[in-house]
């Protein structure tokens, strides 16, 4: 059992079983003498590590088969800049849904490249953030495709729902809480996902695409960020980020053992709640500035009504091994990002020391 629970937003904690896994066969990959680190990627061992990846993925998600599964270098946020050189094509325009940071800086780069309409932002009800009801939304159904994000990492907002974009394919941003819950495919054109919250380690992003989206890109588009030759090259255009492809696998085959997306969703239910119910129940002391419908049960993000006591707060928790509770520098407060990785026992330890703190304190 690990002393330290990592509520980082990301790179984040891992499985333990994932990373005692990873150190068993350091030096010995399926006995083959090798590091998974040192395998070739066009080889034949590398090959079983993409296929089972790639399958794995399949089930969790019960990816249909005219999806393809794409595995990228680099952050999702590369992903800004690849969505629209890739899906605006002839229509040159796409509508952009902005309830938080990432999706703003989603909307800010596909600027570059075409006509963005802010279809919906951020609102307030009862002077908590709201997601912008669907009925608000001006969607134009000329439209390339409808961005949005299904959790905002920095301010814990999280849809519960799945907009309705008609013909017009979605595009969701699921950097944060991809595999946390049930996914319907079938109702996104394009997900995308990187690998370092929920997924395994920094380095990789995960897409799953409508086959009939892979379409010539805007002229002038670098070969490497173009989705076709990605696909064309069955994500091997380069050298991919071999590791963190291994570990990935590690995670989802972590997962599979677990029972799936649909076990583990019952596990992150019951983990937000502990959270949210000890903020619910401070009168005051923890203050969540996010309507209940939209709270996000991967990055609970609060304020401590008296805020001379955040920097107390964090320093006495990280002595209690509960460390990174700290809010993001372009919002402050308290985040603590309770991803699959996050054992049930990470998160009733911080709600202990949220009750024992405000006792103290309050
Ligand atoms: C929702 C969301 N989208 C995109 C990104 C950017 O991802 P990366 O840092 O992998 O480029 C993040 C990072 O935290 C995120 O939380």
């Amino acid at each position: 059992m690990r002393k330290v629970f990592n509520f980082s937003p990301g790179p984040a904690m891992l499985p333990e079983a994932v990373l005692k896994t990873a150190q068993a066969e350091m030096l010995n990959w399926h006995g083959t003498e090798m590091s998974a680190m040192e395998l070739p990627h066009r080889g034949m061992h590398f090959q079983e590590v993409m296929q089972q990846t790639e399958s794995d993925l399949r089930t969790l998600l019960a990816i249909p088969p005219h999806y393809r599964v794409l595995f990228l270098p680099d952050g999702a946020a590369a992903q800004f800049t690849m969505v629209p050189l890739n899906l605006l094509g002839d229509k040159k325009c796409a509508d952009y849904i902005q309830t938080g940071i990432w999706s703003k800086k989603a909307l800010t780069e596909a600027e570059r490249y075409g006509a963005i309409n802010i279809a919906a932002t951020l609102t307030k009800c009862d002077g908590l953030l709201a997601l912008p009801p669907q009925s608000t939304w001006s969607l134009d159904e000329k439209a390339a495709y409808v961005h949005y994000a299904s959790n905002e990492t920095i301010d814990g907002v999280q849809f519960h729902w799945v907009p309705e974009t008609g013909s017009v394919p979605l595009v969701g941003d699921f950097s944060s809480d991809i595999l946390s819950r049930p996914l319907d495919v079938e109702r996104y054109g394009l997900i995308y996902a990187s690998a370092q919250k929920n997924m395994g380690q920094a380095g990789l992003t995960v897409l799953i695409i409508r086959e009939d989206l892979i379409q010539d890109p805007l002229p002038g588009t670098p070969t490497l960020y173009t989705y076709k030759v990605h696909a064309k090259h069955h994500s091997m255009a380069h050298t991919p980020p071999t590791y963190s492809w291994y570990i990935t696998g590690l995670v989802l085959a972590w997962l599979k053992a677990q029972g799936g997306v649909d076990a583990i969703f019952q596990i992150n239910q019951r983990k937000a709640c502990h959270l949210y119910d000890c903020i619910d129940r401070s009168n005051g002391f923890y203050v969540s500035p996010v309507h209940p419908d939209c709270r996000s049960m991967m990055n609970v993000v609060y304020d401590i009504h008296e805020k001379t006591l955040e920097p107390i707060f964090l320093e006495e928790a990280a002595k209690h091994g509960l460390v990174y509770l700290k809010g993001h520098r372009l919002r402050g407060g308290i985040r603590a990002s309770i991803y699959n990785a996050m054992p049930e026992a990470g998160v009733l330890l911080l709600a202990d020391f949220m009750h024992t703190f405000m006792k103290q304190y309050g």
